[in-house]
């Protein structure tokens, strides 16, 4: 079966400080349908097969738990724990049957070098049928990590998931697993951390009903619509989620084929005009989504959550 990889990524889970709150954010406003709940944890789908693009948990204090990729079927779990164990990963545990609630199947979970956990695994439950909405999201797209030790991340993707270099631009090294050209990418920045994701939405008029459904909720743009005119050609509107945390919709990802994409260097990135994008239009990301990029927000947030509840018991 050539060597084992990953061949999708399934979604991210969140740690949430009002479980409640967040969910009715992402059913709500962003277009996801909680699927399954056990206590203290939702999982919500897109309109796609997927039994899942997102996790939501209930926790003192918001953050990533994990990001969940797709293996094709058992063994290549199996390999890939055997390969991880000898790459010298942190592996938390060997591969087992999954819990019902998040969909089954056989995985394992280990860590990136940094100490993100990633859930790898195969023969998770699928719907029987589509949600025919284009206005909400139909898959999960792609996590950019912050990571200090790039070169690090690049090698647990690629040497030991099976990933493959779509693009560096210096800022970015995108990754992809698919035909998708990224599903993952490491941000050159203070982490580890999860720097934003992002969510595919069917094509641009979905796009744009779901980016006026999410301003009309109250939550401005803060970064787009726009085109990029680097890496991937995606048109992308940035938002800041409840929780601090970037959140990205994006359609029309450019799709690559491993025998013809021809990867481009940094320095043909740094020669290209890249900015406000492809369009024009995209211009200056607002400070609160650097902010949000950063993780500070997140942090921020939880400590002002944190220093409110005493007062609030006292009061
Ligand atoms: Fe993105």
């Amino acid at each position: 079966m050539g060597q084992p990889h990953i061949n999708g990524v399934r979604g991210v889970e969140l740690d949430v400080r009002d479980l409640g709150a967040s969910v009715g954010f992402y059913e709500k406003v962003w277009g996801l349908q909680e699927t399954s709940r056990e206590a203290g944890s939702s999982y919500l789908r897109a309109t796609g097969l997927d039994h899942h693009a997102l996790a939501l948990h209930a926790a003192p204090r918001s953050g990533l738990r994990s990001i969940n990729l797709a293996a094709a079927d058992k063994a290549a779990v199996d390999a890939l724990h055997e390969k991880a164990v000898g790459f010298g990963s942190k592996v938390q545990n060997a591969p087992h049957a999954l819990k019902g609630v998040a969909g089954g199947g056989y995985g394992f979970s280990l860590e990136t070098p940094d100490g993100v956990t990633v859930s790898v695994s195969a023969d998770v439950a699928q719907h029987a049928e589509r949600i025919d909405d284009k206005t909400r999201p139909n898959k999960f797209s792609h996590a950019v990590l912050r990571a200090s030790d790039v070169e690090s991340m690049d090698a647990f993707f690629i040497d030991l998931l099976g990933f493959k270099l779509s693009d560096k631009n210096g800022h970015i090294d995108f990754l992809r697993c698919s035909s998708d050209h990224h599903s993952i990418a490491i941000g050159h920045a203070k982490g580890p951390g999860l720097h934003h994701m992002a969510f595919e939405l069917p094509n641009l008029d979905g796009l744009l009903y779901a980016v006026g459904r999410t301003k009309l909720a109250g939550y401005p743009i803060e970064w787009g619509v726009g085109r990029h005119a680097g890496p991937g050609d995606n048109i992308f509107c940035m938002f800041v989620e409840p929780n601090g945390f970037a959140a990205e919709m994006t359609t029309e990802m450019l799709q690559v084929d491993d025998a013809t994409y021809p990867k481009r260097s940094v320095e043909y990135w740094k020669s290209v005009p890249i900015q406000p994008c492809a369009w024009g239009i995209a211009t200056q990301r607002s400070e609160m989504l650097h902010k949000a990029r950063s993780g500070k927000l997140v942090e921020e947030l939880n400590d002002r959550c944190e220093n409110l509840a005493p007062r609030r018991e006292a009061a």
